[in-house]
């Protein structure tokens, strides 16, 4: 086993943040009071809220609970302003629900952010075939539909979850038929068709390539159950099978991880899914594998850091390639500086495994690359530092806790001028 030990126990992972914010968003589109429950505690959650708040919901958020309740006015508000969208990227699918609730949506236009930059033209061009007019406006993506949206033909020229989500939140009460073709697969797309169509959505085909919506005058609230967030749920199957461990990770649908099953079998993990669950028992030491990141059901590019980690630690050598964003490889230059041995060249990640890494202080630039270091951490000789843990807690409820818990040494710390650090001891840190 290389570095510390292997992590054995059960962790349970609640609702997907990726759906979660979606589903906020969509409640926008009834009258009156919609539930979500299964809701991450997690920051993005309460900014999302607060942005519903300053479009007029009340919004009560139970964090303990991971119950939401939002009461959406007649009347909406129409701007997302900057603070909030550059705080949060995923307030943009508030455009939307926006511009055929309110017939004008001014959203502030994210920027770039730490995984290369994300264009919004998609989610533009799917509201103009509707019928909308759309232009940036300083700083602010202002769509309008004064007369209302009508449905049309969408071809989407790359399957963006985001751009998908927003059509899709449109189109349900737009007048007519709206088919969206090469339409995002993903189980967060499916999760928010499930809500749209209990609030009265004619929606058929989510999670196939073409979706068809039929447009309804109007939507009535309901109450909905997050789906399990399939990403938390691989990345404690990652951490099992690269620290040799043996894991059960509950919460979550085995068949929203197919590929990544796959993979960790390639890498010589046994796992055993079960209803809604999957245990992940870890070989001594994993043999590297190549992954590729695509639309789902590909391989999820948010799983991507981890796989690097993976390969660092594993016998062999093995391709990473990333098809979904310019720039995602921050965690191998950070894993270069714990001893591995990784080449980027463009999209392409080759990585010659070693026996150890050895523990440095690194930092962590987004939400998966943060949590994939405190993983590196683990595997890696002496006290790691890991830098970025308000990232980790953007996407996971209480990651070192849930660590912990599994036996990992891992604590969070407060720091003087950075927010917070995590250290992850390896095999020399005492364990707990
Ligand atoms: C969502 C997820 C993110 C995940 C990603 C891909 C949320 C909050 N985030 O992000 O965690 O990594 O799906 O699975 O759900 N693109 C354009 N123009 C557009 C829209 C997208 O060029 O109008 C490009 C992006 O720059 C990117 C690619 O398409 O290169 C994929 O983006 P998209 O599928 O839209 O991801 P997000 O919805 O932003």
């Amino acid at each position: 086993m290389v570095g510390g030990g292997p992590l054995l126990g059960e962790v349970r992972v609640v609702g997907a943040k990726n759906s979660a914010l979606k589903l906020m968003a969509a409640a926008l589109l009834a009258v009156g009071e919609s539930v979500l429950v299964n809701v991450p505690d997690i920051v993005d959650v309460s900014i999302m809220a607060e942005l519903l708040r300053r479009l007029g919901c009340a919004v009560e958020h139970d964090p303990a609970a991971g119950r939401v309740v939002i009461d959406v006015p007649e009347r909406l508000g129409h701007r997302a302003d900057y603070e909030l969208v550059r705080a949060m990227r995923a307030s943009i699918s508030v455009l939307g629900p926006l511009t055929v609730r309110c017939g004008l949506a001014d959203v502030a236009v994210p920027g770039g952010d730490a995984i290369g930059s994300r264009g919004l033209d998609l989610h533009a061009a799917g509201l103009r075939s509707l019928g909308a007019t759309v232009h940036v406006d300083h700083g602010y993506l202002v769509a309008e539909a004064p007369n209302g949206l009508v449905g049309a033909p969408i071809e989407l020229a790359f399957p963006s979850v985001g751009a998908t989500e927003n059509v899709l939140m449109a189109a349900v009460l737009a007048h007519g038929t709206t088919i969206v073709d090469n339409a995002a697969r993903e189980p967060e797309i499916v999760d928010l068709a499930l809500m749209l169509q209990a609030m009265g959505a004619g929606i058929e085909g989510a999670g196939s390539s073409t979706i068809v919506v039929t447009g309804v005058a109007a939507l009535r609230p309901v109450e909905h159950r997050v789906v399990g967030d399939r990403i938390a749920a691989g990345t404690f199957a990652f951490a099992a099978a690269l620290t040799g461990g043996d894991v059960m990770v509950r919460g979550v649908d085995p068949r929203h991880l197919g590929i990544v099953v796959d993979s960790l079998r390639s890498a010589g993990a046994t796992v055993t899914p079960e209803p809604a669950a999957l245990r992940v028992v870890g070989p001594r030491r994993p043999r590297a594998i190549d992954v590729a990141t695509l639309p789902y059901p590909g391989f999820p590019t948010d799983l991507q850091p981890f796989a690097l980690v993976l390969d660092a630690v594993a016998t062999g050598a093995a391709m990473v390639t990333e098809n979904m964003f310019e720039a995602r490889f921050h965690t191998a230059a950070e894993l270069a500086r714990l001893g591995a041995d990784v080449r980027v060249d463009g999209h392409h990640a080759l990585v010659r495994g070693v026996e150890r890494l050895s523990a440095a202080p690194v930092v962590g630039s987004d939400i998966r690359a943060a949590a994939a270091l405190v993983l590196a951490g683990l595997v890696a000789d002496g006290v790691t530092t890991v830098e970025g843990v308000d990232h980790v807690r953007r996407g996971y409820v209480d990651f070192a806790a849930d660590l912990r818990a599994l036996g990992a040494d891992v604590v969070t710390e407060p720091a003087e001028d950075l927010p917070a650090v995590v250290l992850g001891a390896g095999r020399n840190g005492a364990r707990g």
